[in-house]
């Protein structure tokens, strides 16, 4: 990646140590965790953006942050303020954190203006106004206006072409990847040139979601492996009976489709081969485990059978990149397809790369991140980087 990184701007071996004294840095994270009940849910990505701010601030920058929370469409929505996550990022980065109600105009400015050497100033949701997800080059004027140079941290943005990420770069005297963006890069990379067998392990709910993923991988892995609801309209495909399971009809010619581009390709596209199913969505229904989806019942998670084998697949490739549950995991009754996976990559020798909220969730609660080779922040633009596509957040700064 032909990106200037902080190295660029930070020479450690300079008698300078701070030389990003006096300089105003406008940092794009990637701060958009999931909340429950105004609580962060999981704070991967918080920790993940850490390093880059403590960096900045330790070579003096005037560090401004800024993120997007959730999809607040243009409108001011307190349930998704950068405000609930101020304490978290103080307490990862150990300095107190100063807080904008707002991203752009004058009180903004001020509250820039008044900070100094080593200091760090929150955003409030870059999405409370409309400018951000429509780049619009106002708003990116306005955000330019804030600082003197520009990070840009937030790979699990980097797919989209917005103010924040893309708009604002050419205003700016000097960009650069901070290094949560930099590892990124690198790790995926790995994953585009792989060490065989690459296994891609990939669930979800919709197929219509992952389309491009699935078509992209079909033709580069040597093993594709499904889950999640996914897997139903793609059984449905094969003409297996799917019970009232969630099937997308108009998607059966897409599924077929994926099955010959990895026919073609030499790719095994392995499906469940054994259920956890129920009648209804619901974690108290009674379950059963089935190999052949029975009439009005319907499939919420692999069985047992399926997850043994997806795991022993796991054991034997070279690469892993696993992306999407493969039930529905939020429901315990349902969790321990992906639990299992989760352990099989986790217990293989292999490069892994686990990407995606519900896969980062079921690792973080068996506590086993640190038998993963990478968690990538990035769920939409990890999926988009490994398909070879180009991430509009990178781009603009290559440019
Ligand atoms: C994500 O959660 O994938 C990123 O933060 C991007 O969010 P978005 O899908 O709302 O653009």
């Amino acid at each position: 990646m032909n990106i200037p990184s902080l190295e660029d701007w930070i020479d450690s071996s300079e008698a300078n140590a701070q030389p990003l004294a006096g300089v105003r840095v406008l940092v794009r994270s990637d701060l958009n965790v999931p909340l429950q009940g105004g609580r962060i849910a999981d704070d991967t990505r918080i920790r993940a953006s850490t390093g880059t701010l403590k960096k900045l601030r330790q070579a003096g920058a005037r560090v401004i942050v800024s993120s997007h929370l959730g999809r607040p469409n243009g409108q001011s929505d307190p349930s998704l303020s950068l405000a609930l996550l101020r304490d978290a990022l103080s307490d990862q980065i150990q300095t107190p954190v100063a807080f904008s109600e707002d991203c752009v105009g004058p009180e903004t400015r001020s509250k820039v203006a008044s900070l100094r050497d080593g200091q760090v100033l929150l955003l409030e949701n870059l999405r409370f106004h409309r400018g951000e997800t429509e780049n619009q080059p106002a708003f990116a004027a306005q955000l330019a206006q804030l600082a003197d140079r520009y990070v840009n941290d937030a790979f699990g943005t980097a797919h989209r072409a917005h103010a924040s990420t893309t708009g604002v770069v050419p205003l700016m005297a000097q960009s650069a990847a901070g290094d949560l963006l930099q590892r990124e890069v690198k790790q995926l990379a790995a994953v585009l040139q792989p060490a065989r067998p690459l296994l891609c392990l990939l669930g979800g709910a919709k197929v219509s979601d992952k389309l491009g993923v699935l078509k992209a991988l079909a033709e580069r892995a040597d093993l594709l492996a499904i889950g999640g609801a996914m897997a139903y309209t793609f059984l449905s495909a094969r003409g297996e009976p799917t019970g009232a399971s969630r099937v997308e009809p108009d998607r059966i010619e897409a599924a077929r489709a994926v099955e010959k581009a990895a026919a073609e390709s030499g790719c095994r596209l392995l499906l469940p081969s054994d259920h956890v199913v129920a009648e209804s969505m619901d974690t108290n229904a009674p379950t059963r485990i089935v190999e052949q989806i029975p009439d009005g019942w319907m499939g919420l998670d692999i069985g047992p059978q399926t997850a043994q084998g997806y795991a022993r697949e796991a054991n034997n490739a070279q690469t892993i990149f696993w992306n999407g549950p493969m039930g529905v995991f939020e429901m315990d009754a349902f969790a321990s397809g992906t639990e299992s996976v989760a352990g099989g990559v986790a217990e293989s020798h292999a490069f892994s790369v686990v990407g995606g909220g519900d896969s980062l969730a079921a690792i973080n609660r068996l506590n086993l991140g640190s038998a993963i080779s990478h968690l990538s922040t990035g769920g939409g633009a990890s999926l988009e980087f490994i398909q070879g596509l180009t991430l509009p957040g990178l781009a603009a700064l290559e440019s």
